[in-house]
C-alpha cells in the first residue's frame, strides 16, 4: 500500500469495475454472478459495506463486507493481479475489521475455494482460522473452506503482549 492510496466507500460508479474484478478474478470458471445490478444493491444496502481502494482515483481492490446480527460476512475481496503483495489486501482487511469493531461485532467469516492457495495463506496471515470445509459449496461442484476471525480475541491477546 503506497502513502497516496486511499480507502473509500464505493459509489455505484465503481460498481462495474467491481463487478468485471469479480467475474476476471474471483468467479472465474463458475459463471458471472456478481454482476454490475448485484453491486450496486450493494452499494445501495444499509447493511453492507462495499470499500474501494484507489491509486490516483483508479479502483485497484475492493472487499464487499455484509453486517449480520452476529457477525460480519466477507463474500468478494480481490486487488488487481499486478498490485499484488503491496498490502492492499492486508489495508483493506484491516479497514473492515476495525469498522466491525466499532460497530461491535467482534467474529468475522467468509469462504474460499480450496484450491485458492493464495487466498487461504493471506487469511491465515491475517490470523484467521479454517473452521470448516465443504466438498460442494461453490455451485455444488466445487470444494470450499470456511474461516472465521474472533476479533475480541485477536485483539485482547495483543494488548496481552504489550
Ligand atoms: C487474496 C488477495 C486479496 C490478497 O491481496 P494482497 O494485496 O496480495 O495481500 P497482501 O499484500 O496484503 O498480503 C499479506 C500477506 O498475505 C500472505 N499472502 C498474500 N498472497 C499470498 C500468496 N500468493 N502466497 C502466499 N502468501 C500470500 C503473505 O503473508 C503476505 O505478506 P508478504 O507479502 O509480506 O509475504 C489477492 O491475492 C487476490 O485478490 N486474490 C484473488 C481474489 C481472491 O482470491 N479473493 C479472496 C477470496 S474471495
Amino acid at each position: 500500500m503506497k502513502t497516496a492510496d486511499s480507502i473509500r466507500l464505493a459509489s455505484q460508479r465503481d460498481a462495474l469495475t467491481i463487478a468485471e474484478m469479480s467475474r476476471t478474478l474471483i468467479e472465474v470458471g463458475l459463471g458471472w454472478s456478481w454482476t454490475p445490478k448485484r453491486v450496486v444493491r450493494s452499494i445501495q444496502h444499509p447493511d453492507i459495506n462495499v470499500a474501494v481502494v484507489c491509486r490516483a482515483e483508479r479502483v485497484i481492490g475492493f472487499i464487499i463486507a455484509q453486517y449480520c446480527p452476529d457477525r460480519l460476512h466477507i463474500p468478494l475481496f480481490a486487488v488487481e493481479r499486478g498490485m499484488r503483495r503491496q498490502g492492499i489486501g492486508s489495508a483493506l482487511l484491516r479497514w473492515v475489521e476495525t469498522t466491525a469493531l466499532s460497530a461491535g461485532i467482534g467474529l468475522i467469516r467468509l469462504e474460499a475455494r480450496r484450491s485458492n492457495l493464495a487466498a487461504r495463506a493471506f487469511y491465515r496471515a491475517a490470523g484467521y482460522r479454517e473452521i470448516g470445509a465443504d466438498p460442494r459449496m461453490y455451485r455444488g461442484r466445487e470444494a470450499g473452506v470456511r474461516l472465521a476471525k474472533d476479533l475480541w480475541s485477536a485483539n485482547t491477546s495483543r494488548a496481552d503482549s504489550l
